[in-house]
């Protein structure tokens, strides 16, 4: 089978990887330096979405696989569909489930699903009264996309009204912010949960936890993404089925009765409070980091499972997990997640694969016959095991053969988990 996957992080690299052991010929646009040795990697941004029909035509693929949201937003798949060529992932329409937060916010209270409770502005002195009356803490999210920054968790009054300036007047994200979300703030552990979905027909995979915080004890400014593993123990049977019955069900039932059905994976951000699922956000594609470690747990032929998947044949697939442990821990440049330089020579991705690593490569290209940085996060170490301590050992003795100038990465990654307190 040919396929394109279309992205160029840690994802998309994990995604070609596993597309390529499993058999198929796989093409990746734009890529980065490590999809270069396991696909042919073609120069088409990912939002270039003429350009990405174009090259999926030009090279007659069996299936296009889209890693990011904006591009789903953009209404690739649509295109797509609209050129014949099979598309794993939603259309424009259903990928408004992570394009606006207010939009999956009335989904969630339409379809019954448990979430904070919530409040929707267009006003920014409204939104301030609001936050000055409910005096409780609060959080507040511009309704666009925002590059995983337009969340403020905010510890009191003063910066939540210092978040709605910021977005609402200031337009910090631009158009993203006509509108805030205040919700309640809810406590509890986070975990990813992504099903492979066609309609109201869906297949779980197995649960992971991300790691969202910059610094170890989940300290510092959130990021994309610092580490993560799979499975996470507070997903047991009961959490699970009442994530499935309760959230998963009624949002893709509610999807469908609104004739915009939902098609390719769907990531739902959970907190588990008190033991019982609330939805934090939807997004509509893998997880970065998390899909790392889905992809080195994976079991079966993951190119024949995606082309089931987007053809609305799920019936047929039953995802097996070959390791019973995964983790992954993200080595990021100086200064993310603000900005950070470029440029940068990496050493040691040879020595840590060859302790039986697999190295996703992120924000990195090829300068010649080195590998220089070229973005915030740049590597993920991922590493299997027989359990989740065995699993974090290799990983960390892998992450500690790579070296960059000024590489920061957590380590702690599946504290949650392996019965630790976190360092602070
Ligand atoms: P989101 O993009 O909506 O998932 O928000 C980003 C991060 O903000 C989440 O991963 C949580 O850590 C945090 N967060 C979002 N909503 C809430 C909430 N209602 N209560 C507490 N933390 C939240
Ligand atoms: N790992 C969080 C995300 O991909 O949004």
């Amino acid at each position: 089978m040919k396929v394109l996957v279309v992205g160029s992080g840690g994802r998309e690299h994990a995604l070609a990887w596993r597309l390529g052991r499993d058999g198929a010929e796989v093409h990746v646009a734009p890529g980065n330096g490590g999809t270069a040795a396991v696909a042919t990697n073609h120069e088409v941004a990912a939002t270039d979405v003429a350009g990405q029909v174009g090259l999926a035509r030009e090279l007659g693929v069996d299936l296009v696989v889209v890693g990011p949201e904006a591009p789903l937003v953009e209404g690739l798949v649509d295109a797509l569909a609209e050129a014949g060529i099979p598309a794993f992932g939603p259309s424009r329409e259903a990928a408004r489930l992570e394009g606006s937060k207010v939009f999956a916010k009335e989904l969630m209270a339409e379809a019954g699903v448990p979430t904070a409770g919530f409040r929707i502005f267009d006003d920014a002195d409204a939104a301030e009264a609001w936050c000055r009356e409910a005096k409780r803490p609060l959080v507040v999210k511009a309704d666009g996309l925002a590059a995983g920054k337009g969340v403020v968790v905010a510890k009191d009054t003063a910066e939540a009204c210092a978040a709605i300036d910021r977005i609402m007047r200031e337009r910090a994200f631009g158009e993203a912010g006509d509108r805030v979300l205040v919700e309640e703030t809810l406590v509890g552990p986070e975990v990813s949960y992504h099903v492979l979905c066609s309609g109201e027909a869906y297949v779980p995979l197995a649960a992971a936890q991300d790691h969202k915080r910059l610094g170890d004890g989940d300290q510092g400014p959130n990021t994309g993404g610092m580490g993560a593993y799979s499975p996470p123990p507070m997903v047991d049977a009961a959490v699970e089925e009442a994530i499935q019955r309760q959230v998963v069900e009624p949002t893709l039932k509610t999807m469908a009765a609104r004739g915009t059905p939902f098609r390719g994976v769907l990531f739902i951000g959970l907190m588990i409070v008190d033991g019982a699922p609330q939805v934090l956000e939807y997004n509509v594609r893998f997880g970065d980091p998390e899909c790392e470690c889905l992809m080195a747990r994976w079991g079966g032929d993951l190119a024949e499972t995606l082309l089931a998947a987007a053809r609305g044949e799920l019936d047929s697939v039953r995802p097996t997990w070959d390791a019973p442990a995964a983790l992954c821990v993200v080595l990021a440049s100086e200064g993310y997640p603000g900005s950070y330089p470029k440029g940068r020579a990496i050493t040691g991705v040879e020595r840590a694969e060859a302790l039986g690593t697999t190295v996703f490569q992120a924000g990195t290209r090829r300068d010649g016959e080195t590998l220089v940085t070229s973005g915030g996060r740049v590597l993920t170490v991922t590493a299997t095991g027989a359990d989740l301590d065995e699993a974090a050992e290799r990983a960390y003795a892998a992450v500690d053969a790579i070296a960059f100038e000024g590489s920061q990465h957590r380590r702690d990654i599946g504290w949650q988990a392996r019965g630790q307190s976190s360092p602070r």
